[in-house]
């Protein structure tokens, strides 16, 4: 899965490049320590071969007591400064994953934010959003200290050829062959862990879409087949992953048995040279400790690979998402909007398919004006209104507020100017107050209060037993659809926004709802600002005063209300092959 917006990610690549990368790259420094603590401890990594050397070949040979003990005591202070140096590193490592995972993953997050927006499943979100946390965990674990112990094997490999230029090759050759294995443990283990990524997301997609419909699941009696949908989808994760482990395990296996050998070989060679005279046999017993040190990052290295690879493709993958994420630091705050919203000639393609959705659309409407937005069911109503807040892209054309364009607007701009109420309502997890108040830091009581009596839902919330700090729970469920319908109005109203969107908004109301609609968008109207509003029934264009009918991807009249709903002018208009033109003539005729 790569990270593409497909369609419209041109546009949005060139608007995006600058902060990402800095983020990451003002590590360097750190690694560059790392490695020369590395290079410490590695040197220090010495000191028992030294010991033996020592003792055999000095203490041994002078029989001096106080040899011994001198040498011991310097033994133990380097094998101390080794051990300090040690726990430095590792806590290095932690506090940089730690000092990453903190830096990045709100960045991520906000990523993660957007990718539903882009036709991404949630499951494939969660999968990035999981990255950070991957490379934290891989950075505090033993990836990295073999990572960073396997460019400090020379100092093995040249300490061992002093000692015997053979035993020197020999241990490169057995180096070599280890070398080897990483690569092939490297190759393979990429491979699974591409694979591995794709499956995880459908399995979790599986799961993500079972614990959604779990009302419908148990009304029509599917669950057994959601639980088999499920379970196939497991077996392939579990397939796959023994997969991988298999050839983690098996390389590990090989690289251990090799370098047991490789050991043992040394010990052999170093006993021929010995015999011949040619090494004492401190040496042998020294060769045979540093060659195991040597090698033993390579055998961790293989063993670690999975999390090696793993932790790469998290780090490539935050890289190419942050390289996504919009940089707005450079925006200026605009003026309070107060003119008109221009919608000039825009062309929307679904971010998923690539399919043209919506073209060739131009409208204007002014301050105090309300445009209501008719059409058959799949015409593009929603597509339009997602056009004019941005939610997607537009591949041509451009919507401008005030003669600016989208593009020039800040967030506290959208969320002080715009309020919107999509088709689907879904409420966050929260209180009444802070949906409403859409999660302000410091929330007006009197706003959400207005906004509540505007959107005609003031005397239900004050009934509920906790009031407006009733908690809503997963999607605001403890409410009735009607009812979370109206407190989505109250959240679209809230602030008095210059541009409310109502997608619908009537849907699940009732009459009296309605008519609490019908005030809150004059109410818009005669504070100057703007209302457009997607409807299916009539009642709901009582406040308007333009229309716009869409159908087929294309606004095919736009105007004064009187005009566009006239029964003889408007029939023909409507007489298209679309599903819900049945719904949309209804309409005209009343
Ligand atoms: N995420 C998407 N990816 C691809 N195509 C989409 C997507 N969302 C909507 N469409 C397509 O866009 C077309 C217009 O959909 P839209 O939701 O704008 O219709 P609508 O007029 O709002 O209909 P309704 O009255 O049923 O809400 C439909 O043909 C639909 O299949
Ligand atoms: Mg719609």
């Amino acid at each position: 899965m790569g990270w593409n917006f497909r369609i419209g990610m041109g546009r949005v690549m060139t608007e995006k490049k600058t902060t990402s990368h800095t983020r990451i790259e003002g590590l360097r420094g750190i690694f560059v320590y790392l490695f020369g603590l590395s290079g410490i401890i590695n040197i220090l990594a010495l000191t028992g071969a030294f010991y033996m050397l020592q003792i055999y070949d000095r203490a041994l040979t002078s029989g001096s007591i106080s040899t011994l003990i001198a040498l011991s005591v310097l033994a133990i202070g380097l094998y101390l400064f080794q051990g300090i140096f040690d726990i430095l590193r590792s806590q290095i490592l932690v506090r940089l994953g730690a000092r990453l995972d903190s830096r990045l993953a709100p960045l991520a997050h906000e990523v993660v934010i957007e990718m539903p927006r882009y036709g991404y499943s949630t499951a494939e979100a969660a999968e990035r959003g999981r990255d950070v946390d991957t490379l934290r965990s891989f950075l505090a674990g033993q990836g990295p200290v073999a990572l960073f112990d396997l460019p400090w094997m020379p100092v093995y490999l040249i300490f061992v050829w002093l000692l015997h230029p053979m035993l020197g090759m020999l241990t490169v050759g057995g180096a070599l062959v280890l070398a080897l294995l990483t690569l092939v443990a490297e190759v393979l283990t990429r491979r699974h862990a591409r694979s591995m990524v794709k499956i995880s997301v459908t399995r979790n997609a599986v799961l993500d879409s079972n614990t959604r419909n779990s009302d419908v699941l148990h009304a029509m009696g599917i669950t057994r087949r959601a639980v088999e949908r499920f379970e196939r989808a497991n077996r392939r994760h579990l397939e796959c992953q023994t997969r991988t482990s298999d050839i983690g395990g098996t390389l590990s296996g090989i690289s251990k048995v090799l370098r047991m050998m490789l050991q043992s070989a040394i010990l052999g060679l170093g006993a021929y040279l010995a015999i011949k005279g040619e090494m004492s046999a401190g040496a042998i017993i020294a060769s045979s400790i540093v060659t195991a040190r040597a090698l033993a990052p390579v055998d961790q290295a293989i063993a670690q690979w999975k999390g090696v690879v793993a932790a790469r493709r998290s780090y490539h993958r935050i890289s190419e998402t942050l390289a996504v994420l919009k940089d707005k630091s450079a925006l200026i705050d605009l003026p309070a909007p107060q003119q008109n919203l221009v919608v000039d000639n825009i062309t929307t393609v679904a971010p998923t398919t690539g399919a043209v959705l919506l073209s060739d659309v131009s409208l204007e409407v002014r301050a105090g004006q309300a445009l209501g937005l008719i059409g058959p069911s799949g015409g593009g109503k929603t597509t339009l209104a997602r056009s004019i807040l941005g939610i997607w892209p537009v591949l041509r054309g451009s919507v401008r507020i005030d003669g600016a364009d989208l593009g020039q607007w800040t967030d506290a701009f959208f969320g002080e100017h715009v309020g919107y109420l999509p088709q689907d309502v879904a409420l966050m997890d929260g209180t009444i107050a802070e949906n409403i108040s859409r999660f302000a830091e410091t929330p007006d009581a009197r706003k959400i209060i207005h906004a509540a009596k505007t959107a005609g839902i003031h005397e239900m919330i004050v009934h509920l037993r906790d009031g407006y700090q009733t908690e809503l729970g997963p999607h605001g469920t403890a409410l009735s659809a009607g009812q979370r319908q109206r407190i989505a109005l109250a959240r679209a109203l809230y602030g008095d926004p210059f541009l409310v969107v109502l997608d619908e908004p009537n849907s699940n109301l009732d009459a009296e709802g309605e008519e609490a609609l019908t005030k809150a968008i004059m109410a818009v109207r005669e504070r100057g600002g703007i209302v457009v509003i997607v409807a299916h029934r009539p009642s709901a264009l009582q406040a308007v005063d333009m229309v716009g009918l869409v159908q087929g991807g294309r606004l095919t009249a736009f105007g004064p209300k009187e005009q566009i709903i006239q029964p003889s002018k408007a029939r023909p208009l409507v007489v298209e092959k679309s599903t819900g033109g049945e719904r949309q003539k209804s309409l005209v005729g009343e």
